[in-house]
């Protein structure tokens, strides 16, 4: 069987350090399944189509990267899929706190899931996704912290 790790997330909208994420894990996992939440407790500006259709652009060219919507728990959501790792950027400490929180609520669903954890780059570590929608908003450059389509996207709905 595959290699396959499941990276789950909101991706609204997806930021270059999510790619980063993606693609270094590429070396570690045959195969990456792009989980694309529907439903979170953040307000999202993008649709869940909208936000699986500008991952499945950055990635279209690798084979191994599988980009799907999930609604539900994850932890539902892996045991469909039969994989039982999840892929999680960490940036900071509150991102450290934050999922470690989120691993031990999923291990206590689900005993069997187990969470990798892979330091976010550098480069990319003071971006977010609402931070890049408020530079956009407030008309500042996103160029080198998002892929093109998304900056694109990203300006034809929040700019007038
Ligand atoms: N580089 C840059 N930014 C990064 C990053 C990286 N490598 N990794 C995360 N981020 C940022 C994102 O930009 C985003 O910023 P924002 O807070 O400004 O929006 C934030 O960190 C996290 O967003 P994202 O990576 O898209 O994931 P998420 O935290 O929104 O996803 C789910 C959470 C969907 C995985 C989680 O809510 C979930 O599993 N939901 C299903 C329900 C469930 O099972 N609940 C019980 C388990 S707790």
């Amino acid at each position: 069987m595959k290699n396959t790790v499941i990276y789950p997330g909101s991706f609204d909208p997806p930021t270059n350090g999510h790619i980063n994420i993606v693609e270094r894990s590429l070396k570690i996992f045959d195969r990456v399944i792009v989980a694309v939440a529907e439903h979170s407790t953040k307000v999202p500006i993008f649709s869940p189509a909208e936000r699986v259709e500008m991952m499945q652009t950055i990635f279209s060219t690798h084979k191994n990267v599988i980009i799907e919507p999930f609604s539900g728990l994850l932890m539902t959501y892996a045991r469909q899929k039969g994989v039982q790792k999840i892929l999680r950027g960490i940036r900071n400490v509150g991102d450290y706190e934050f999922e470690s929180q989120m691993m031990l609520v999923n291990r206590a669903l689900d005993p069997e899931l187990d969470t990798i954890f892979m330091m976010t780059e550098g480069r990319f570590s003071h971006i977010s996704s609402s931070i890049i929608r408020e530079i956009v908003t407030l008309g500042g450059s996103i160029t080198g912290m998002v892929h093109p389509v998304v900056e694109q996207k990203l300006k034809s709905k929040l700019t007038p």
